[in-house]
């Protein structure tokens, strides 16, 4: 039996990296907003899941018919809501995943979700290519780090529990959060160097490249 699985897709927010009116998750790339290519792709990688997508009062329309829930002033608070309003919704897999990350593989989303029957959950990671300092001055190891993407898989029940806690500042991701609340069992499988997070208005052009060289892998 394949997991029952609900998506969130948090789209909630302003962008003030970005610098343009449009927050990034809803400009234009390959013909569609980067939103809808996040929202297609893990619909397409996990058939029957049910998506729910956090957005801006203003942009409630962007969720195209699916689930759509008003996000809150920080990413956890998104995420919080949007675990409350799909309370009543049975799942064994909840996967969250930023709506400004547009291009997810299916293997990756594939990934994440399998690996939720042996852990607490899974999330993907890439080896950090650019040398690494502390704060202080100090070199450190990059050999010894991962940047962490999204989309995070996790067990529904323990997501839900976990996100009953109070909020911290280093909660960046949804495995911090689940780590927090002892739920530290958390696998970490391949991601990919193009599954970029559109920050700043360069990255929408890189994108583009991604699109078209992943259509050709
Ligand atoms: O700001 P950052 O790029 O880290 O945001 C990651 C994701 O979280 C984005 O998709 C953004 O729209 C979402 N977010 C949200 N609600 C907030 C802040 C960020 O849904 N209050």
């Amino acid at each position: 039996m394949p997991p029952r699985v609900i998506n969130i897709v948090v789209a909630a927010g302003s962008g003030s990296r970005f610098g343009s009116e449009l927050p990034k998750q809803f400009c234009e790339l390959g013909g569609r907003s980067v939103l809808d290519h996040a929202l297609e792709r893990l619909e397409n990688a996990l058939p029957g899941s049910v998506t729910v997508v956090v957005l801006s009062p203003q942009f409630m329309d962007r969720a195209a018919g699916r689930m759509a829930v008003a996000g809150g002033a920080s990413r956890w608070e998104s995420v919080r809501n949007a675990i409350e309003a799909t309370a009543g919704i049975d799942a064994d897999v909840i996967t969250v995943h930023d709506g400004a990350r547009p291009l997810p593989s299916a293997g990756m989303i594939m990934r994440v979700v399998e690996a939720c029957r042996g852990h607490h959950g899974a999330i993907p990671v890439v080896e950090v290519t650019d040398s690494l300092r502390n704060v202080d001055g100090t070199p450190v190891d990059r050999a010894a780090f991962r940047a962490v993407q999204t989309p995070q898989a996790f067990r529904a029940d323990m997501l839900r529990r976990a996100y009953t806690l109070p909020c911290r500042p280093e909660f960046t991701d949804d495995a911090s959060v689940m780590t927090a609340a002892g739920f530290s069992d958390i696998a970490m499988v391949d991601g990919d160097p193009m599954n970029i997070k559109i920050t700043r208005p360069a990255d929408i052009a890189v994108a583009e490249v991604y699109l078209t060289h992943g259509a050709r892998r």
